[in-house]
């Protein structure tokens, strides 16, 4: 995507998030279609803020959960695309620990896929709902300094956000123990640090990453409590930042290892706004998808609308 389609989608959010702070927080924008969600891997957030996001377009709504491991192979994941495709699904969101299943969900089914998270590959609109969520504390993305901190290496949204940050502007610091970086980070627009004293005073962000300790095979740290005495933002550390610094962190968190309890509650912290905006994000992205004949500028028409009738 460019900068301007990621502007538009995060324009058109704003009328989602006003559709949120309604007494009744739904339109009927999408009825009649139906939004599948397809997750072989746990979620809380993601789940639920997608399947939100589909009732307050009124989109009819399936949810299918897979156990961990009985459907992972290719050919059980074809089958289960082409089961949920004959229900007339319209649009499948996919989260699985493959990289590269929504491509490949892709060239199964007429349905639109979206990208809850492939692997360690991608978040997409993780992405698209922390560029939201600075951009209404911050106004703009485009000069910011902003420092991703932790397991980079087993992260999809590390990936995401350094696509989508860089691309609206902002500079992005990768703030890592080395095991914790990818092997190679050639071609990524970010510079690294292994020492986040010296980097948290220039911040103007500072996106927390969850120690993903079930993707984490081999002894990449050596203890939680090791990493978290060099890298966790404390009181300590969070005064170091400045006052308008923002915190982030996609959820969920390991307290006591990537922050504290206290730092997630300070007034520079966004974590609940994030969990917020991502429902009104995906709004904004299954109407993209789905809502074809209606205007896609965040008009009236779309906001004004009201269910019933
Ligand atoms: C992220 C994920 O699943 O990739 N969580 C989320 O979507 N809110 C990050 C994580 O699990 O650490």
């Amino acid at each position: 995507m460019s900068r301007g389609d990621v502007e538009g989608i995060l324009d058109l959010t704003d009328t989602f998030a006003e559709v949120g702070r309604r007494p009744i927080p739904k339109v009927p924008a999408l009825r009649g279609r139906t939004v599948a969600s397809l997750f072989f891997e746990d979620s809380t957030r993601t789940r639920m803020s997608f399947e939100t996001a589909a009732k307050r377009l009124s989109a009819d709504t399936m949810t299918f959960t897979a156990g961990s491991s009985s459907l992972s192979k290719g050919e059980s994941l074809r089958d289960t695309v082409e089961v949920i495709g004959s229900y007339g699904a319209d649009a499948i969101v996919v989260r699985h620990a493959m990289a590269g299943t929504a491509h490949r969900l892709a060239d199964w089914t007429d349905a639109c896929v979206i990208n809850a998270g492939d692997g360690c590959h991608e978040h997409p609109t993780q992405a698209l709902l922390d560029c939201y969520t600075l951009r209404e504390r911050r106004g703009d993305l485009d000069g910011m300094r902003i420092g991703i901190v932790g397991d980079i290496r087993n992260s999809r949204v590390a990936r995401s956000n350094v696509l989508a940050f860089s691309l609206l502007g902002a500079e992005v610091v990768l703030v890592a123990p080395p095991t914790l970086l990818p092997p190679s980070i050639d071609g990524w627009p970010v510079t690294v640090s292994h020492d986040l004293d010296a980097v948290l005073p220039d911040l103007d962000a500072c996106y927390l990453l969850r120690m993903q300790r079930e993707r984490i095979t081999e002894g990449l740290v050596p203890s939680m409590r090791e990493y978290a005495t060099d890298y966790g933002l404390d009181a300590r550390r969070a005064a170091l930042l400045s006052a308008d610094a923002v915190i982030l962190h996609p959820g969920p968190t390991n307290p006591g290892v990537e922050l504290t309890t206290a730092v997630a509650a300070d007034s520079r912290s966004v974590i609940l706004d994030q969990v917020s905006n991502g429902v009104s994000v995906r709004m904004a992205v299954l109407f993209m998808l789905l809502g074809s004949g209606m205007d896609l500028a965040p008009d009236q028409s779309v906001a004004d609308q009201e269910v019933g009738g």
